[in-house]
């Protein structure tokens, strides 16, 4: 596989937010008196906000919310993650990160971001981040979530490669199925590890630069 271009999940690869879902999610479970754990938020890495709210209902089935009242309370859960994505700065991303990044431009990659989540450009911005990729897709540009292939097929057309050309950074068991869906080379890192669907595995960020 010749691969030409890189594209990123961000959050778990390039920086991490995880934590912060898990503090909103918890705040809302709480207030609808759902059990969640954050055990049960592993569950939710690269699933879309909507679906990451009907994986946590799954949770208390006699709980029936109309999707008026599911929409409602996903924005609440939005707004409070937002006060937190807020308090993020560039120091949210590490060195190693950003000169893996710069190293695989210099080479010729083009990189690109693939996410799950409507919130991808303000991270980014937040954390000074944007300049690093060539194309953003996001959970703003796709109508269907991980593991459809959907947001990176969208990032190759953005850096205009074919899907084969390109490999997929990701932590999401869900995020490497649909790299492996798009004719992508799956490349693991994180939780998604010892995922079996990897090609690659990688111990660190910075390890990028023994494979590309
Ligand atoms: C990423 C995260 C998921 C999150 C999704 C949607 O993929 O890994 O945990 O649910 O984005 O995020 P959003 O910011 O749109 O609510
Ligand atoms: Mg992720």
């Amino acid at each position: 596989m010749n691969v030409k271009g890189i594209i990123f999940d961000l959050d778990g690869v390039v920086l991490s937010t995880d934590h912060f879902h898990y503090l909103a999610w918890k705040s809302l479970a709480d207030e609808l008196n759902i059990p969640f754990t954050e055990k049960d938020n592993e569950k939710l890495r690269g699933v879309s906000r909507m679906a990451s709210f009907e994986i946590i209902l799954a949770n208390k089935p006699e709980l029936k919310l109309t999707e008026e009242e599911k929409e409602k309370y996903a924005t609440q859960k939005n707004e409070l993650y937002r006060t937190y994505l807020q308090k993020m700065t560039p120091a949210d991303v590490s060195e190693e990160v950003r000169d893996t990044l710069k190293a695989l431009r210099e080479k010729g990659y083009k990189l690109a971001v693939g996410s799950s989540s409507k919130n991808a450009g303000f991270i980014l911005e937040r954390t000074e981040m944007t300049s690093y990729f060539d194309a953003i897709s996001d959970g703003n540009n796709i109508t269907k979530s991980k593991p459809d292939p959907e947001v990176f097929l969208k990032a190759a057309e953005f850096v205009g490669l074919a899907p084969e050309a390109c490999a997929v950074i990701e932590d999401a068991e869900a995020g490497l199925e649909g790299a492996v869906a798009g004719k992508m080379l799956p490349v693991a890192i994180g939780s998604a590890h010892s995922s079996p669907l990897a090609k690659i595995s990688l111990d660190t960020f910075g390890d990028l630069l023994k494979h590309f």
